[in-house]
Formats: C-alpha cells, structure tokens, sequence
C-alpha cells in the first residue's frame, strides 16, 4: 500500500475532511490502497450503526416523467418506454404487502408525472400512515413547489430523496436540458430541509462528462448541506437515450465514494444502490464492506417492475417482493450483516436538522 494514503485515509477518519489533492487519491485509489480505504469506512459505519443494515420497501408507482434528463430512461423523448401509473389503491396495497414482510419504511418513487396529482400523493401518504402507523413514508417525486412539500409533510411523510445529479452547474448542464437548472435543484434541497424532512441527496459515478474535480464539488456539497441520507451508484447507459454510447460508471470508483462519504459523514444513511447491484454481481455486498447501511428492495407490483427502466438490465425485474426479501437477507448475512427490522432513522437527529 501507498504509505500516502494511509495517511491520508487516517486523516479523514480523524479530521472527516481533505484538502482537494487527498480527495483526489482517495477517489481514484486502486487495488490495496482502495481496500483500506473501503475497510475503514465498513469500521466507521459499525461504530455508528453496529452491523445492522435498513431495507426500504421501493414502489416505483409512476414511470411518467414531464422531464427530458439526457442519462435516464424515463425521459420523457423516450418513446419506447411503456408508461404506466399506479392507483393511490395499488401504492396503498403495494405498502400494506410490505409492511406484512416486516418493512417499516416505504419509498414511493416516481417521475416527475403531473397525472398523479400532489393531492393523490397526500391523500396516499395520509393513508399509508393510516394503515401502517410506525413505518417512515420516503417521497421520491423530484422538483415541487415549496408549498407542496410542506403538504407532503403535513401529511406525514418523513423523508425525502432528490439527488442534485452533480453540484458543479456546467456539468448539471450537460446532463440536462436547459430548463432544469442546479440553482433550483438546490433550492428544492434547502426547502426539503427548511420544512423537516430527513433529507436525501447523491449522484451518480462516471456519469458523462464527469471530472474527478466535479465528484470533488458533490462531496464538498454534501459537506455543507449534510444529508441525512445519500444516493450514489454508477452511471449505466440506457440503449434509447442520448448517452446509449457512454461507457458505465466505475464500481471500484463508486466503492471509494462509499467509503469516502461514510468517514466524512458518518451518520448518514447509506445504500448500496441498485445500480451497484446491476453493474456488478457482488456490488451491494461489497457496497456495505465499504460503510453502506440501506439496501432498497422492490415491492412494486410484479406486472410493471420491467417497465421502471432507468438504465440497461435493472435488477429485480421479475422477482416477487416476498421472494427477493429472503434472497436479500441472505446476501446481507453473506456481508457479515443482520436486517434490522426497525424504522431505520438518521442516527445524528438533533444534531444535524
Ligand atoms: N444510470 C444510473 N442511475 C441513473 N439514474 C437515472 N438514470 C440513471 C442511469 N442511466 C438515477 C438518478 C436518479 C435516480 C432515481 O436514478 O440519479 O436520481
């Protein structure tokens, strides 16, 4: 191992910071040198979070999307995606099934689809929280006034995810078009925020364009705004996209941001993505080695799951919720770590509103 970055990982585990340079190395770090790293950041999650790791109960309930994001293919130019919207019904039993399984948080995940109103996305959470008492109800439904967040909050929903995509507004640019702009991204974060919800944001690894200097500005994001939560996975391409020709995202590179974020943030609730999990056999496994605590399994209905294409070859698109729960646990248990069946809320509250 590089003498450098033993040094240079021990320094983040004591200062959770780096100058420029050090966050450099440490993304790119390879063979031995990225061991370490990934073995500190599995050590600063277990102080934290011991070697339980949450599930979240997905249902992805809307693939329509009024946006026209380069990478995803949900977009809405995509023509070769067949749409699909749930009824506040089919979430609802979608949650009640999962809370049965034993899950006590739910993510409903959608694009940004105007047919599904804000007032059937209250009158969900209203219910869900109704019929499921002690579970957390996550929203993933993108950029709302703030007016509308703080329905969805009244209503009952406790957390949020919306990933600034990549904090560096020329590299925003060239993953979106030009109506969708970082300034209002971030604004939507701080509102989230503002309002009380448990916060997500993240990015996505060898995402087009991307610069190690770019993953340096997510990371010093993240610093300042301090998520209790955060997504980062691999860019995949999807083949009806105008990034059908990029190459994917690094797992080994996306290993090392794990790990990074976890030292710099202790706390934060960290998943091992699907997108790990479909770039490589082992990703989610390896993904908690490296200070991941969240794994986000399917419970959308089994009819729609191969219609949620984000990207290429999404795992789970055909297994049932009940089947990939247990195959879940036992891929958790391989990784040395236990589900903990509770509500799985950021363990710096309080501290870090
Ligand atoms: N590859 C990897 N992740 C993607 N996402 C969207 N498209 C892709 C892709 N092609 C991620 C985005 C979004 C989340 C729901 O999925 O980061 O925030």
């Amino acid at each position: 191992m590089k003498e450098n970055i033993k040094t240079l990982v021990d320094a983040l585990v004591a200062e959770r910071n780096l100058p420029d340079e050090g966050l450099r190395a440490l993304i790119e770090a390879e063979s031995e040198d990225a061991a370490y790293l990934r073995a500190r950041g599995g050590e600063v999650c277990e102080s934290v979070y011991g070697k339980a790791v949450y599930l979240r109960g997905l249902v992805e309930f809307t693939n329509y999307c009024k946006n026209d994001c380069f990478y995803c293919g949900l977009r809405r130019s995509n023509r070769e995606c067949e749409r699909y919207r749930l009824t506040e019904e089919e979430v609802l039993d979608c949650a009640i099934r999962g809370y049965e399984l034993g899950f006590r948080t739910v993510v409903l995940q959608g694009g940004e689809d105007g047919g599904f109103s804000d007032e059937s996305v209250v009158s969900v959470v209203r219910k869900i929280k109704e019929s499921c008492p002690d579970t957390a109800v996550t929203l993933s439904i993108g950029e709302r006034d703030a007016d509308k967040y703080q329905a969805f909050f009244d209503a009952g929903a406790d957390r949020y995810l919306l990933r600034e995509e990549t904090a560096s507004p020329e590299h925003y640019s060239k993953l979106h078009p030009p109506e969708l702009s970082l300034e209002r991204r971030l604004d939507c974060l701080y509102e989230l925020k503002r309002i009380g919800f448990q916060v997500g944001c993240g990015f996505m690894v060898g995402a087009p364009y991307q610069t190690t200097g770019d993953i340096i500005a997510d990371l010093r994001f993240m610093q300042k705004f301090k998520p209790h939560m955060l997504g980062i996975g691999p860019f995949i391409p999807h083949k009806s996209t105008p990034f059908r020709d990029f190459p994917a995202g690094s797992v080994e590179m996306t290993l090392n941001l794990l790990a990074i974020s976890r030292i710099m943030l202790p706390e934060v609730l960290l998943p091992a993505t699907t997108a790990l999990g479909t770039a490589s056999d082992r990703g989610r496994e390896d993904g908690l080695l490296a200070g991941a605590n969240v794994i986000m399994p399917n419970l959308s209905p089994a009819p729609v799951r191969s219609k949620y294409l984000l990207y290429d070859g999404k795992l789970c698109t055909g297994d049932e919720a009940a089947e990939s729960v247990r195959l879940m646990e036992r891929r958790i248990e391989s990784a040395g770590r236990y589900v903990d069946w509770g509500r799985g809320d950021f363990a710096g509250m309080g501290e870090n509103k």
